[in-house]
């Protein structure tokens, strides 16, 4: 249940925060201007959709060009190592900035302040941040604020964890026809090389009516594709009173009028039921595109990794995926040179590869995170065995999609547009169910809607097409 009083405290430091930025916009002679930047996922985009929707509720204008603004935010990831260095890269050049424009505030949230060992580094050598608060009080960011412009000194507020719900501040929305929806928060899973689930706390499953409003109202508000997120989101129902199941819950998503398409994101494969196999091959709004992070394929790599499905099991589900799909979309994770990880085993991921003949993955090199059981292994890899291997596994990855990306041309099929294009303003670019994308001949009015459009070439990892007007 919300906590309805803390909610209607933070309306409270919301009014507060207005008087203070309609001072700062007497004293610069403008609104003051705020820029929220965001690294990691897609939980991380929609948390910085809440805190845009507070600035900007509290009267500060926005952009994303970070070097005009007067309060600029990071909202940051720590998932593998270089998003930490990407961060610090930032700040170097804002302490340069806040030494010439000393009015400069600045705010880090976010997973990577989950972390002690950056809160220390920040109180010590970054003393210009302003203020520093984690994933757990998010919901605080108006009093957060207040705080940070009543005070000279560095605020550091970081929570270990919360029982609180408060999700009905203020949100906007990057994109007006599509959305993130959070239907859980945090993992259990432990796999032994992520960060995660210790940045950002226990699985916590929302209400499903809780859910269903949420997109009722975005529905009503010209969204037409939600994307339900979660790390897991097959775990989905675990703790709540009731028996529902992430399956129940897309079959209630389904029933909603006026919404066109669903997609859903993280699939552990562990947890993949039947059921939801079902639901998806019945359903006419589910798009056809599923990301199964497989990580590694040799056994002895995932039993390390805690994944808790093997080669066997994982091959076999697809399998059944494209039994009762056979024209979906397949995604992946890999992580190359996780510790011990050997050429053997890495053949064993590329066959895997080859199987299943992904029509994309996101390989990562293995990035040791502090506190994860796999970051006390002692048999690290190798710099330069990883990146021979990450070769090996990028070749596969990409004779595979190549081979995928092209299985559309000259059939018609439905895009959303999302945009015009940026190499060429005659152009829009619309996203297929399968998740890949097609230029094609439009204007900006076409943005949010969902077209036809036959697909005429296959480049790389987009098409060519054009719009089918009267198809009688
Ligand atoms: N919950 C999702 C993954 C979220 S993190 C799942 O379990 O599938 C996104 C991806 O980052 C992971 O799938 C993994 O491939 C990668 N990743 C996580 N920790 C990593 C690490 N320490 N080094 C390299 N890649 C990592
Ligand atoms: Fe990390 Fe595993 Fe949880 Fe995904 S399921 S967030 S990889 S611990
Ligand atoms: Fe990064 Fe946090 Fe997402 S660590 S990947 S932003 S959950």
């Amino acid at each position: 249940m919300e906590n309805k009083e803390e909610l209607q405290l933070q309306f409270e430091y919301i009014e507060r925060l207005k008087k203070i930025t309609e001072n700062l916009a007497s004293k610069y002679g403008r609104k003051p201007i705020c820029a929220i930047v965001t690294f990691g996922c897609q939980m991380n985009a929609r948390d910085s959709e809440k805190l845009n929707g507070i600035v900007s509720e509290a009267g500060f204008d926005l952009t994303e060009d970070e070097s005009g603004a007067d309060l600029v935010i990071y909202n940051t990831c720590t998932v593998r190592d270089n998003a930490n260095q990407k961060l610090y890269g930032h700040l170097g050049t804002l302490k340069a900035r806040k030494k010439k424009i000393p009015t400069l505030r600045i705010a880090l949230c976010g997973c990577m302040m989950q972390e002690q060992s950056v809160i220390e580094n920040i109180s010590k050598n970054y003393k210009f941040v302003d203020l520093v608060f984690g994933t757990h009080n998010i919901y605080k960011f108006a009093e957060l604020l207040v705080r940070m412009y009543e005070s000279d000194s560095q605020i550091i507020d970081i929570w270990d964890k919360t029982d609180d719900i408060v999700e009905s501040l203020p949100v906007l929305r990057k994109y007006p026809y599509k959305s993130g929806v959070n239907i859980m928060f945090g993992c259990d899973n432990f796999c032994s090389y992520c960060i995660v689930p210790y940045v950002r706390g226990r699985e916590r499953s929302r209400e499903p009516l809780e859910i269903i409003r949420e997109i009722e109202k975005l529905v009503a508000d010209g969204v037409i594709e939600v994307m339900l997120l979660g790390q897991n989101v097959n775990s989905y129902g675990k703790g709540l009173s009731g028996d529902i199941t992430f399956a129940g819950l897309l079959r209630e998503v389904e029933k909603i009028e006026g919404l066109k398409r669903i997609r859903f994101m993280t699939s552990h494969p562990k947890d993949l039921s039947d059921e939801l196999i079902e639901v998806m091959a019945s359903s006419e709004k589910i798009c056809r595109h599923i990301h199964l992070p497989l990580q590694a394929g040799s056994d002895r790599i995932l039993k390390d990794m805690n994944r808790r499905y093997t080669k066997e099991s994982y091959l076999k589900l697809v399998d059944k995926i494209k039994v009762a799909m056979p024209d979906i979309a397949i995604t992946t994770d890999i992580i190359v040179g996780y510790p011990g990880e050997t050429v053997a085993d890495v053949d064993e991921t590329i066959d895997v590869i080859r199987k299943v003949c992904y029509d994309n993955a996101f390989t990562f090199i293995y990035s040791k995170r502090t506190g994860t059981p796999a970051a006390a292994r002692e048999d690290q890899a190798d710099e330069n065995f990883v990146k021979e291997q990450f070769d090996r596994v990028l070749s596969a990855v990409r004779e595979c999609s190549a081979i995928k990306n092209g299985a559309l041309t000259g059939s018609v099929q439905e895009a959303l547009v999302e945009s015009v294009s940026e190499q060429d303003p005659t152009m829009v670019t619309g996203r297929l169910s399968y998740n890949s994308m097609v230029h094609f001949k439009g204007s900006a009015d076409l943005i949010g809607s969902i077209v036809p459009v036959r697909l005429i070439q296959a480049k790389g990892f987009y098409y060519i097409g054009e719009e089918v007007k009267d198809e009688h």
